[in-house]
């Protein structure tokens, strides 16, 4: 959950296209797709077209800040993750039009959580390379695990931007 990304909708403006990405704990991998969709919205000056989150299948670092490892990957490029770790609910389902999975463990578990297959995908789908379509889990190894983290949201990011908000 951000704190201050924008609401669903304003009463005097569109209707916002709702973005949730979804990893296993919502410390490392969402979150940063979450920040870096939101800071490269910003720059483009699209970010109220959207509403964005992240959230993990899984409950247990509920409220918990992005692990440090991740923060720092990502502050050392300039982008602050604000969010605080959640787990997925069923409003999640009609909230986003976009639920993006960053490995196919995620999106098997979302859908059997209720989450429709139109409405859910795998986040790096958009790239278009049946080599690399999950971003792996970085909690239990090295740095180098998170600075794939960083490279696969990077293109990934643009990537949904360009789709979304062209
Ligand atoms: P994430 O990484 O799914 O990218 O947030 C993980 C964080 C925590 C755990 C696993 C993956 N865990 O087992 O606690």
């Amino acid at each position: 959950m951000t704190p201050d990304r924008p609401s669903a909708s304003g009463a005097d403006s569109a209707p916002r296209t709702g973005v949730l990405f979804v990893c296993l704990g919502n410390i490392c991998r969402s979150p940063l797709a979450e920040g870096l969709f939101i800071h490269r919205a910003r720059k483009r000056g699209v970010l109220d077209r959207f509403d964005v989150d992240s959230a993990g299948t899984g409950g247990w670092h509920a409220g918990e800040a992005a692990d440090d490892r991740m923060r720092a990957v990502a502050e050392s490029r300039g982008v602050v993750l604000p969010s605080r770790a959640r787990q997925v609910r069923d409003e999640d389902w009609t909230r986003f039009h976009h639920v993006l999975c960053m490995d196919r463990d995620n999106l098997d578990r979302v859908r059997t959580m209720g989450a429709p297959e139109d409405r859910s995908s795998l986040f790096l789908s958009v790239l278009g390379d049946p080599r690399r379509v999950e971003v792996p889990d970085p909690y239990y190894g090295g740095p180098e695990g998170f600075e794939l983290v960083w490279e696969l949201a990077d293109r990934a990011v643009e990537s949904w931007l360009d789709r979304l908000a062209p």
